[in-house]
């Protein structure tokens, strides 16, 4: 695909020069609220920023919660007007426009679509049409591949949104870790990551993390698994380490947990937290 210096230039901001990326996804409130963890989002995003490659929130979580002068790229979440308590929870629409995104100064915009839904038309037409918006102004889109509670995370499904997100458009797929991840790298013809999921256990996340890299995922878009982690910031320099550096856990990422505090802590190679 022939693609406009900005939008190279934006992407090479969202993905780094060895092909990988750590998005830290803090967006949760536009359909959750205060979700645990990011109740005061500043306090909690803050010291996290050195470690991540790219912010992904809301403009308001944006304009309230985060610096203007902090230098890291922003992927605003543009997809939206559902609620965690409504009926439709992931029948989403367009919640900001691609003028405010410019004006908030972007380097990417996210779109959650739900393939196989009753609604998945109007959820796949709002994504065209953001894809057209952003094609003009040379911003990346990022393709949400939203899952409904009984839809089954597997490699044959996540792999027809994933390709179908690519095909409308998408620049970057976030998707989901399953079985037989291969196959939804290598039939996406765009940078592939994974969301993080509902918390599970660091080690646990940490080795999803070095799965999805080691089957071809350009990277992470982590929330939870990293601010509602017991030591958010050792976690996120251990995903680092697992997506930039190809660390193994076994091998080189040591954790233990000091009883005096009960705060669970990570040593990844020389860099100690
Ligand atoms: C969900 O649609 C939001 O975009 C979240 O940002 C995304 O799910 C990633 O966060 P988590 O790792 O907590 O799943």
């Amino acid at each position: 695909m022939t693609m406009d210096w900005g939008m190279k230039n934006r992407l090479s901001r969202i993905i780094k020069k060895d092909g990988h990326t750590v998005m830290l996804a803090v967006d949760h409130g536009y359909f959750m609220g205060p979700t645990t963890g990011l109740e005061k989002l500043d306090e909690m995003v803050t010291p996290l920023i050195p470690y991540a490659d790219t912010l992904m929130l809301t403009r308001g979580a944006l304009r309230n919660y985060i610096d203007p002068a902090v230098d890291i790229p922003i992927v605003l979440r543009v997809s939206g007007g559902t609620s965690i308590i409504g009926k439709e929870l992931l029948h989403e629409g367009i919640i900001a426009s691609m003028e405010d995104a410019i004006r908030l100064n972007v380097s990417g915009v996210a779109f959650s679509i739900l393939v196989g839904a009753d609604f998945e038309r109007d959820t796949l037409l709002g994504f065209a049409q953001i894809i057209d918006e952003a094609e003009r102004y040379g911003i990346p889109v990022v393709a949400v591949t939203a899952v409904g509670r009984d839809m089954a995370k597997d490699a044959r499904y996540l792999s027809l949104a994933s390709r179908m997100a690519a095909e409308i458009g998408a620049h970057i797929v976030k998707t989901y870790y399953c079985e037989d991840f291969e196959k939804v790298v290598d039939t996406c013809p765009v940078p592939v990551v994974i969301a993080g999921g509902k918390k599970q256990p660091e080690r646990d996340a940490l080795q999803m993390a070095y799965n999805a890299i080691q089957a071809g995922a350009a990277g992470v878009d982590m929330g939870r698994n990293i601010f509602q982690s017991s030591n958010p910031v050792a976690m996120i320099k251990a995903v680092r380490a697992v997506v930039h550096e190809n660390v193994t856990l076994r091998k080189h990422i040591r954790f233990s947990k000091r009883k005096a505090s009960n705060r669970m802590f990570f040593t990844c190679g020389s860099d100690r937290q």
